[in-house]
């Protein structure tokens, strides 16, 4: 089984990084493999709403081969679980992964019953706000979402003063257990012949009618 752990930092290995970091160690602990994935520093464009994934339903976005967007879906496809994590900026999540989950999520055919959690870090404040928006890509989408022993925030502004952060530290090391126990908890009901809801066929009303 494996983690894929996304750094939606313009840092490859900064304080987001270390946060993620603690979180692979933990997952190994638990006999879990995982890959820490940087989106890089480059610009990644917001989805401009073309809809040519929804028309194309192939699960890609059109714009997605030049800015990883696409490798970022089939990473996603491909991992047991996901860990979302950027630093926070104006008390947001950061840009470039806001765009980028963006389009993921607008073009991906489902990702339901994946695990889902997200991580911020950030040097003062804003980080609940930042983690409220990263948790509603997974639960407009069927994922369970990993909670910790609280919200999964780390604070710093350097990888050395996040180290310091113990109890940050702490919540990564508990989400990265919680993590594993979930992921195996899946498998055992899958093995068990346990399978996900079957969806209704999907109402869409946009308020009017
Ligand atoms: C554009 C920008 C905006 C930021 N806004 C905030 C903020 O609102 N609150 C905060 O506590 N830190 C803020 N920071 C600091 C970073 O969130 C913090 O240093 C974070 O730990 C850096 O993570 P990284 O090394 O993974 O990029 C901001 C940093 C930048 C560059």
């Amino acid at each position: 089984m494996k983690v894929l752990l996304v750094n939606g930092s313009p840092h490859e290995k900064g304080c987001t990084y270390t946060a993620l970091s603690e979180i692979a160690m933990q997952l190994e602990k638990n006999g879990i493999g995982s890959e820490i994935h940087w989106l890089g520093d480059k610009p990644i464009n917001g989805c401009t709403g073309c809809g040519a994934c929804f028309r194309n339903r192939n699960g890609r976005c059109v714009f997605g081969e030049g800015d990883g967007v696409n490798e970022l879906i089939e990473k996603i496809n491909a991992a047991d679980g996901v860990v979302f994590g950027c630093p926070v900026h104006f008390a947001g999540a950061a840009g470039n992964l806001h765009s980028a989950l963006d389009r993921v999520f607008y073009a991906k055919i489902s990702f339901a019953g994946k695990p889902g959690a997200a991580v911020v870090s950030c040097r003062r404040s804003g980080g609940t706000a930042a983690f409220d928006d990263l948790n509603k890509y997974f639960m407009i989408s069927s994922m369970p979402v990993v909670s910790s022993k609280y919200w999964n925030i780390v604070h710093g502004n350097t990888p050395e003063q996040v180290r310091q952060d113990e109890e940050g530290m702490q919540i990564m090391r508990a989400l990265a257990d919680n993590m594993a126990w979930l992921l195996k908890s899946i498998e055992a009901g899958r093995n068990a012949g346990l399978k996900l809801p079957e969806p209704e066929k999907r109402i869409t009303t946009n308020f009017i009618r």
